[in-house]
C-alpha cells in the first residue's frame, strides 16, 4: 500500500493519475481485490481487516485527491500560457465599409426624385390616428384599416403603418402647388419571406390647381422612374383599391427574372407588382382643408425594390446582420 501512495505522488500529468485511480480505486482495482479478501477471512478477524483496509483505502484517496488538484492547477497554468492572446496586437481592418442595401436602394431612389425638383420630408415614426388615418379617409373601424395592420401603443397612439401621415403634416403646413417625398421607417404586423414588422418607404405626392396634375401625369413619371430603376421593363397600371386616392392603380413591371416569360419569382404571370398608385381623394384634401386642388400620389416599397435589384430571395435576411451578406455591397 505505500508503494501505492509512492505511485500516486510522482504522478507527472492528469493522464498518469488517471490510470493510477482505476488501477488504484478501479471496479476490480487494487482496493476492489483487498475487500474481496473479506470472505475468506475468519470471522473474528474481520472487523479488524475491515478497519485497516479502511484507513489505507482514506489514506490513498487524500494523497490522490492532493496530487489531482496540484495536477490540474500546473495543468490550467500552463494551458493558459499556451493560449494566450496579446489583445495589444489587434489591428483594425482598414477595408471601407458600405451603406447597408436597403438605405442605398432608398437614396437612389431620394436623389432621383430629387433631381425632378421634389421636396424630402420626414415626419414622427410614431403617430397618432388622425394622421396615420382618419386624415387619409381610413374612419375608425373601417375594415380597410386591416391592410395596414399595426402596433397600437395603450395611449391610442400607432407605430406608423406607412408615410403617408407626413404628407398630411405637410400639407396642413403648407400651401399648394407643390411636389414632395416622405422616405422613412414603418411598421406593420408582418413576419414572412417578403414581410417584416419594420420596412422603409418612399412615398411621393404631388398637389396643384385643379386640372393641372393628371393620371397621366402620374403615369408618366412612374414608367420613367421605374425605367430608370430596373432597366429596359415594361409597366402596366392594374385597377387598385386604396382609401386615400381614387382612382386607385396597382403598378407592376415586366418579371426583371424571365423578362416577362414566366418564372417560379413572378408566379409565371411574368409580372412583378412593384407599387401602389392613384389620384388623391376629395376626402383626403377635405380632412386638410384644401380647395380646388387636385394631386397624385404613390408609394414605394424600399425592401421589395431592393430584393428584386440584388436578386435577394428572403427579406428577413437583410436583417440578420450576417456580414457575409453584407459584405457583398462593399
Ligand atoms: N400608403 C400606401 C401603403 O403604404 C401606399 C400608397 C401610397 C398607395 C400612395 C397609393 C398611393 O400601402
Amino acid at each position: 500500500m505505500d508503494s501505492l501512495e509512492k505511485k500516486i505522488l510522482s504522478c507527472k500529468d492528469l493522464k498518469e493519475i488517471e490510470e493510477v485511480r482505476i488501477e488504484v480505486f478501479g471496479k476490480k482495482g487494487v482496493l476492489a481485490v483487498e475487500f474481496a479478501k473479506m470472505k475468506d477471512i475468519p470471522n473474528e478477524e474481520k472487523k479488524e481487516f475491515a478497519k485497516n483496509l479502511n484507513i489505507q483505502k482514506a489514506n490513498l484517496q487524500k494523497a490522490y485527491e492532493v496530487k489531482k488538484e496540484e495536477l490540474y492547477l500546473k495543468h490550467l497554468e500552463e494551458s493558459l500560457k499556451a493560449e494566450a492572446v496579446d489583445v495589444s496586437s489587434f489591428k483594425y481592418k482598414d477595408e471601407a465599409g458600405a451603406l447597408h442595401p436597403v438605405y442605398a436602394t432608398m437614396d437612389r431612389i431620394i436623389d432621383y426624385f430629387v433631381s425632378l425638383n421634389f421636396e424630402v420630408s420626414e415626419g414622427p415614426l410614431v403617430e397618432d390616428d388622425f394622421h396615420n388615418f382618419q386624415a387619409l379617409n381610413l374612419p375608425e373601424y373601417h375594415p380597410a384599416r386591416d391592410m395596414q395592420d399595426t402596433f397600437y401603443l395603450k395611449s391610442g397612439l400607432v407605430l406608423r403603418t406607412h408615410t403617408s401621415p407626413v404628407q398630411i403634416r405637410y400639407m396642413q403646413k403648407n400651401k399648394p402647388p407643390f411636389k414632395m417625398i416622405s422616405p422613412g421607417t414603418v411598421f406593420r404586423k408582418d413576419m414572412d419571406l417578403t414581410h417584416t414588422p419594420m420596412f422603409h418607404q418612399v412615398e411621393a405626392l404631388v398637389v396643384a390647381d385643379e386640372g393641372e396634375v393628371s393620371f397621366a401625369n402620374l403615369k408618366s413619371i412612374l414608367v420613367d422612374f421605374l425605367k430608370h430603376m430596373f432597366g429596359d421593363v415594361d409597366v402596366r397600371f392594374r385597377p387598385s383599391f386604396f382609401p386615400f386616392t381614387e382612382p386607385s392603380a396597382e403598378v407592376d413591371i415586366s418579371c426583371i427574372f424571365c423578362k416577362g416569360e414566366g418564372c417560379r419569382v413572378c408566379s409565371h404571370t411574368g409580372w412583378l407588382e412593384v407599387l401602389g398608385s392613384g389620384m388623391v381623394d376629395p376626402n383626403v384634401f377635405k380632412a386638410v382643408e384644401y380647395e380646388g386642388v387636385s394631386g397624385y400620389a404613390f408609394g414605394i416599397g424600399v425592401e421589395r425594390f431592393a430584393m428584386l435589384i440584388h436578386k435577394i430571395g428572403d427579406l428577413r435576411s437583410l436583417f440578420e446582420g450576417d456580414i457575409r451578406l453584407l459584405e457583398q455591397f462593399r
